[in-house]
């Protein structure tokens, strides 16, 4: 039986629909993440489910228990913001402590509970820093600290990871992951960052405009967009309307035709294959482990990925090629 369920569910803000129709359900122990533009409804989301919003129609239930009206204090859930949140006028140890003294506990079992989850998110040595004392890789690992160690059924977490540096976010990115496979907790987790979508997740819900626009596991989404939005803001991929699919592939499609830039072949333009594409190299950018050629082709322009092995390699503008696609590696995408 599913652990989470959402059912139906609307928010509008005044006459502004927000989530439309949000239909989700979640196994005890996921990690999911809702992955999608600015503005799209995942907070507004996450903060129905927490219970800081109130929902327009529709239901949520944890286990047996709808949980819709219930006050987020008796939700058993757990919420880490994008931005810390922290009091600043307290030290670490009370800030974590924070939520276990609003429920009355006896200072040993908080002592105990605090310092148990201060070495889960390794914080030992910071118990007595204020927040101002801390990078920001810090403050958040405190906001998760504070989030876990009221032991929440399920865990949600809001962009935690947008204000960080890119080494400190993909360190932490790993830590989340291990502390929540550790724990065997629920967890949904928000980002616009198609890669820590990618890198973490079980499952992504794909959202446009308030609607799931695609749900599945990680890599089904990535590599079977269902919509041009989702092959967009997924995977780099190349988009050919049916114009242009006609003119270079000779298909007759309805929607766009998606074709990842890392399938398409580049061959030397003297090369004898059946169907490859006279082409010319326009420009390319260095992206490190790979090189993307954006590639001409009876004027459509392609990009194309390939292995940045050696310098060498490199196919400067007006090389002429001949681009192969394999018909397997075109989606036919709405
Ligand atoms: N309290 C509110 N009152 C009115 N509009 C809101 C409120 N909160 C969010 N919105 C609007 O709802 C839409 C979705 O916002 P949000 O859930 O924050 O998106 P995301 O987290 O995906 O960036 C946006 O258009 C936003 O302006
Ligand atoms: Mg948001």
């Amino acid at each position: 039986m599913a652990f989470l369920t959402i059912a139906n569910l609307h928010k509008r803000f005044d006459d502004h629909v927000v989530v439309h129709d949000f239909n989700m359900s979640i196994e005890q122990g996921e990690f999911i993440t809702f992955l999608g533009p600015s503005g799209c409804g995942k907070t507004t989301v996450l903060r129905m489910i927490a219970g800081f919003e109130t929902p327009t129609s529709g239901a949520i239930t944890v286990g047996k228990d709808d949980i819709t009206h219930l006050s987020p204090q008796k939700r058993g859930i757990g919420m880490v913001f994008q931005s810390y949140a922290l009091f600043p006028n307290m030290n670490v140890t009370d800030n974590i402590a924070f939520g276990l003294k609003m429920r009355k506990l006896s200072s040993a079992d908080i002592s105990r509970k605090v310092a148990e989850v201060i070495k889960l998110v390794e914080l030992k040595g910071k118990e007595n820093h204020y927040p101002h004392e801390l990078s920001g890789g810090q403050r958040q690992r405190v906001a998760l600290a504070r989030a876990l160690v009221v032991e929440p059924r399920i865990l949600l977490l809001d962009e935690p990871l947008s204000a960080l540096d890119a080494r400190i976010r993909k360190n932490l990115r790993e830590q989340i992951r291990d502390i929540q496979r550790r724990l065997g907790l629920t967890t949904i987790f928000v980002t616009h960052d198609q890669e820590e979508a990618l890198t973490m997740s079980d499952r992504i819900f794909v959202m446009n405009q308030g609607r799931v626009e695609q749900e599945g596991r990680a890599e089904m989404v990535y590599t079977q967009p269902a919509t041009e939005f989702v092959a967009r803001f997924m995977g780099n991929y190349n988009l050919l309307g049916a114009a242009d699919a006609h003119k270079l592939l000779g298909l007759d499609i309805q929607g766009h035709m998606a074709i990842r830039p890392e399938s398409i072949h580049v061959l030397d333009a003297s090369a004898n294959q059946e169907g490859a594409l006279d082409a010319t190299i326009r420009q390319h950018q260095l992206l490190g482990s790979i090189i993307r050629y954006q590639v001409e082709s009876q004027g459509i322009t392609l990009q194309v990925d390939r292995l940045n092995r050696t310098a060498s390699d490199l196919m400067p503008a007006g090389t002429a090629v001949k681009l192969q696609i394999s018909r397997d590696d075109m989606r036919e995408v709405r």
